[in-house]
């Protein structure tokens, strides 16, 4: 038996390099273990001694960089015996080049299940962390206690630094812990639960959040449980409301068709109704005014956009507004500050309204998407542009910002606002300028996105492309 000793229990570079050595030893994986050091899980492995590697030498292999990324998800996984299992992957693929295609194989379905669990448990941490307010030598900083299904810390913490870059704060985990002071993100070793503080008034708002958001017509205990699995709830503040607030359900769904306002839509109405079946969430919240539809937009689940976000950014603007213009989703800016057309797409757009003699006070700017789609690229977060599934599941709140504003026209900014306007996408140089009629009465037009003309690679196009622009904006004050 050969065994490999691998650094941490998350040593993928450790676990490459061992199993590039077994493989090119030609060590089969029955004659192959792997073994994290100190970690007291030796065992019989402690005791099985190491024998020289006697097999001929392989000839080296090409691994498809899918397989290195599944490896990398799996070694999360708290299994033993996760090493050994991408070993005899590993190991097959040299006689089955195609073997990570047939999911329907043990092996591979197994790996899958694992990353599908490490990926759940990355995104749990996301949802439940909670910080807790703290005083130091250097003021303010926050720290939260967690407990991860997997070893997810290190994978995990990008995501708060994205979120939280402006704060100093720890998380600590059985794990590791990681620390982040504003400026560089370090991993530290495992804590204990009283290492964290406990309670606070970060907890009162958790509380008061969570009872406001809680809706009784919806309670279905068993999802709640996979949404929020019990096994965090010991610390989470808000959990220790939901024996209440689960008591309370049957009064608060009574009181809440008494409170509904009108009109309510049907579903909604059927959600709340006494003998409802239990039916409905804060994705079907029916809004009766802009502020009500912006607290559902925070707790929106109705595509993944959410996760990734540091919060839903709804419209912005007058509600009696005759105009209302829609982007495609936040950018980074907005995302962090909550409001549309902040950042530089919105300073482009902001002076070409300015010079086609539109007053920015005067009209309702809202998104197609009110989550920020991105991908991480070092500190940056780089924009995605969202696909006509996250379009379509957002026209559910757009739809209500329509019905409540009532706007005369609307201007469509790109292709993806289109979408979120239309129902389809428009080829926008051909629609661009022409009155649409839309279904709710209002007039629709469409013109170019103001990152667009940020994106143009010459000066000359840019005032161009820019003069056109405001040309389309001047042909929508006309229209008002
Ligand atoms: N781009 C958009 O489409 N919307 C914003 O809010 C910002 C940039």
């Amino acid at each position: 038996m050969r065994v490999e000793t691998l650094a941490h229990e998350i040593d993928i570079d450790g676990w490459r390099a061992a199993a590039r050595r077994l493989r090119v030893a030609a060590v089969a994986p029955e004659h192959a273990r792997f073994r994290v050091a100190g970690s007291g899980q030796g065992g019989l492995l402690d005791q099985i001694e190491e024998t020289p590697v006697e097999a001929a030498a392989a000839p080296a292999f090409a691994v498809p960089k899918a397989f290195l990324d599944l490896a990398g998800e799996v070694i999360l996984h708290r299994s033993a015996d996760r090493f050994d299992l991408m070993y005899r992957l590993l190991w097959r693929l040299k006689d089955e080049p195609n073997l990570m295609r047939i999911t329907t194989d043990r092996d591979v379905a197994d790996a899958l299940e694992r990353a599908k669990n490490v990926s759940r448990a990355s995104h749990k941490m996301k949802a439940f962390v909670r910080f807790r307010r703290i005083e130091d030598q250097a003021g303010e900083a926050w720290v939260a206690w967690f407990e991860p299904a997997h070893r997810v810390l290190e994978k995990t913490a990008g995501f708060f630094v994205r979120r939280f870059t402006t704060m100093r704060w720890s998380i600590l985990t059985p794990d590791g812990s990681a620390m982040w002071d504003g400026e560089s993100l370090a991993f530290g070793p495992p804590a204990t639960r009283d290492m964290a503080p406990d309670g606070d008034a970060v907890e009162d708002y958790w509380k008061t959040y969570y009872a406001s958001t809680f809706n009784p017509a919806r309670l279905k205990t068993k999802t709640m449980q996979g949404e929020m699995p019990k096994r965090y709830w010991k610390n989470l503040p808000e959990a220790s409301l939901i024996p209440e607030l689960t008591a309370l359900s049957a009064v608060r769904t009574t009181t809440m068709v008494e409170a509904a306002p009108t009109p309510v839509n049907a579903r909604l109405a059927r959600a709340v109704a006494p003998d409802a079946r239990v039916s409905g969430s804060v994705d079907d919240v029916v809004a009766a005014t802009l502020p009500e539809l912006d607290r559902a937009i925070q707790g929106c689940r109705r595509c993944p956009l959410w996760r990734d976000a540091t919060q839903g950014v709804c419209g912005e603007g007058p509600r009696q507004a005759k105009l209302m213009v829609v982007g495609e989703q936040p950018g980074d800016q907005e995302d962090l500050a909550g409001k549309p057309f902040v950042g530089p797409a919105g300073q482009v757009f902001n002076a070409a309204l300015e010079d086609a003699g539109i007053d920015r006070a005067d009209v309702y700017v809202t998104n197609a998407v009110k989550h920020f789609k991105h991908e991480p690229r070092g500190k940056r977060r780089l924009h995605k542009t969202p696909n006509a599934g996250e379009v379509t599941a957002c026209r559910w709140w757009l739809d209500q910002e329509r019905r409540l504003v009532k706007p005369k026209v609307i201007l469509a900014l790109g292709g993806t606002a289109g979408l979120g306007v239309l129902g389809r996408k428009p080829a926008v140089t051909r629609e661009r300028g022409q009155p649409i009629a839309l279904e709710d009465g209002a007039t629709g037009l469409i013109t170019v996105h103001p990152s667009y003309l940020l994106r143009l690679p010459d000066e000359a196009g840019r005032v161009r492309e820019r003069a056109a622009f405001v040309e389309d904006l001047k042909a929508v004050r006309r229209l008002l």
